[in-house]
């Protein structure tokens, strides 16, 4: 058999062989006791990497699918919301919530740079109908690691709910939403949770429940509060039918990072982002955004030397074992990712740069002209 890839993806990551072998165990039956108990392990495990004493809520579907959950629980037609837009899953909140007819002012959308909480406050003194503050703790498009706790500080001052995407951040980094008085967070399987895809976890705050309570946008099949009533039962179970094998995979990643214990988790991949900024800069790379503030330490952005091809360079490392992510939106033409989060370790990344400074001695392609208008791969919200 030919070795696998190297992933060195910001998600879907590589599952670990234990977690692999949880999600190949004989079917459960999802309303049986053995299920109840998985289900109740992944809850209780959940909390402290999300930092919160609520209970945690499975939703079956992907990250961007309990982004879009949030938006419909918790708000009605024409409610106001700024939406820090400074990379591609800011925007994504932005587009979601626009869909849905609330009213989103788009702040701090600078994608080389750090939301400002300043910026956030202005916004609120300036608009004071805005109900909701939306942005990613880490965008995976530009590798920035947001200032949630200083984000929150401002938005809860004026009485706003604080609704945060950690898809690419919640495992790899620290979180802590009772803390930071977060009101809605969100990550998912397949990134620093190292399982297979499709399910995502929320938290909910005690404010945010009175949102939904009072929230007139329809939901079904994502509706919060059923999910909760189901969950929080003493056996147990989810409104309908779940990926039962990606539950029991979750499961099992989350007692491996147990197991590591969350504070050596967050300083490997501080490490291996520290690694791979370093490395990269003695390559004589650029990182994509070199003036952001803080830098997530799950995904690194890095641009391709002018005159190169990201897809080239990919193809290249690709041919040597790994898999590298394309750069996305503004960022497809000119660069690439390295994604170091979940079971990704120092000698991966070791690896991976080593690879990197074989490509670039070796004569890579010129980049052909784009015509103008014509847009680059890559764009578009399906891909990631
Ligand atoms: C920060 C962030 N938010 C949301 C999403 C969307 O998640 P999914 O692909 O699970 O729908 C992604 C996916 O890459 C992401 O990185």
């Amino acid at each position: 058999m030919t070795e696998p890839l190297l992933l060195m993806t910001p998600g879907p990551t590589r599952v670990p062989e234990q977690v692999l072998r949880a999600g190949a165990r004989p079917m459960l039956h999802h309303r049986s006791p053995e299920f109840s108990q998985v289900l109740a392990a992944v809850m209780e495990r959940l909390r402290p990497v999300m930092g919160t004493r609520e209970p945690v809520l499975p939703v079956h579907t992907t990250g961007r699918g309990a982004m879009e959950a949030a938006i419909c629980n918790l708000f009605s037609p024409r409610d106001e919301v700024a939406v820090c837009c400074n990379g591609k899953f800011g925007e994504m909140w932005a587009d979601l919530a626009q869909l849905y007819g609330l009213v989103v002012h788009r702040i701090a959308a600078d994608w080389n740079r750090s939301v400002d909480p300043l910026l956030v406050e202005a916004a609120l003194v300036e608009n004071r109908r805005i109900r909701g503050v939306l942005f990613a703790y880490c965008d995976t498009a530009n590798g920035v690691r947001n200032d949630v706790a200083g984000i929150a500080r401002v938005a809860r001052a004026r009485g706003a709910l604080v609704l945060v995407d950690g898809v690419s951040a919640i495992g790899g980094m620290p979180f802590e939403f009772d803390d930071w008085d977060v009101d809605f967070a969100v990550t998912a399987s397949q990134k620093c949770l190292m399982s297979g895809p499709g399910l995502a976890f929320v938290a909910v705050s005690e404010r945010a429940w009175s949102a939904a309570a009072s929230g007139r946008l329809p939901r079904s099949y994502w509706d919060f509060a059923e999910i909760r009533q189901h969950v929080t039962r003493p056996k147990p179970e989810t409104p309908g039918t779940p990926p039962v094998h990606v539950i029991c995979q979750v499961a099992e990643a989350l007692a491996m990072i147990h197991d590591e214990g969350l504070e050596r988790g967050f300083r490997r991949h501080e490490d291996m982002a520290a690694l791979t900024r370093k490395r990269a800069g003695e390559l004589g790379l650029q990182l994509q955004c070199p003036r952001l503030e803080q830098f997530s330490p799950t995904v690194t952005a890095i641009a391709v030397p002018p005159g190169v091809q990201p897809s080239t360079l990919r193809e290249r490392l690709k041919r040597r074992g790994i898999l590298t992510a394309a750069g996305l939106g503004i960022f497809a033409a000119s660069g690439f990712r390295i994604g170091h989060m979940g079971n990704i370790q120092v000698a991966d990344v070791e690896r991976t740069m080593a690879a990197l400074e074989a490509v670039l001695a070796s004569p890579l392609s010129p980049l052909p002209s784009l015509r103008s208008g014509q847009a680059p791969p890559g764009e578009g919200h399906g891909k990631v």
